[in-house]
């Protein structure tokens, strides 16, 4: 059966919602996929996915971004029973904690009861050949999981 994939992102620029939809384009042929900005997700909801991948940037000080703080706080009462996941996300390595959110929503899901299936992937600003290769690589394992 085709397996079936939520991508869920939380952007304010653009980077990671562009990195949402690249994920889209490559998993497509072979998942269903459900792209979802951050605000719109209910992570009580993520159980019906064969696996679930957060991108997202940080803001603040090292922190989420304020819209994905509702999602983050439901992420602690939910039981994800190994539903499979990968984390990434473009921040910017100019302020001192950088990529923080990707650290807080690994180490989550991990508590979550989740499966990580990727290590998780840090991007500086916009993505350069080398890390759209990283991002191809996390799509890819996220995949092969799914045949195991
Ligand atoms: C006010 C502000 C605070 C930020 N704080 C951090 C931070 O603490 N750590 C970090 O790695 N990036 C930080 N960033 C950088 C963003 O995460 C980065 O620009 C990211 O690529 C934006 O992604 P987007 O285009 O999807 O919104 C901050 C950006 C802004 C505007």
């Amino acid at each position: 059966m085709t397996p079936s994939i939520q991508i869920i992102y939380a952007s304010q620029s653009g980077r990671n919602q562009a990195i949402a939809g690249h994920l889209q384009a490559q998993l497509a042929s072979q998942a269903q996929t459900l792209v979802t900005e951050v605000s719109q997700a209910d992570a009580f909801d993520l159980l019906a996915n064969d696996a679930v991948i957060v991108v997202s940037y940080t803001f603040h000080d090292g922190d989420l971004p304020d819209e994905a703080q509702d999602f983050f706080a439901d992420l602690k009462e939910v039981d994800l029973a190994r539903t499979k996941f990968a984390v990434l996300g473009s921040s910017s390595k100019k302020h001192i904690h950088f990529g923080r959110a990707v650290d807080y929503l690994t180490i989550q899901l991990n508590a979550s009861n989740g499966e990580q299936v990727a290590d998780s992937v840090k991007i500086d600003q916009d993505p350069d050949d080398a890390d759209w290769a990283r991002v191809d690589q996390l799509a890819k394992r996220v995949l092969a999981s799914l045949a195991e």
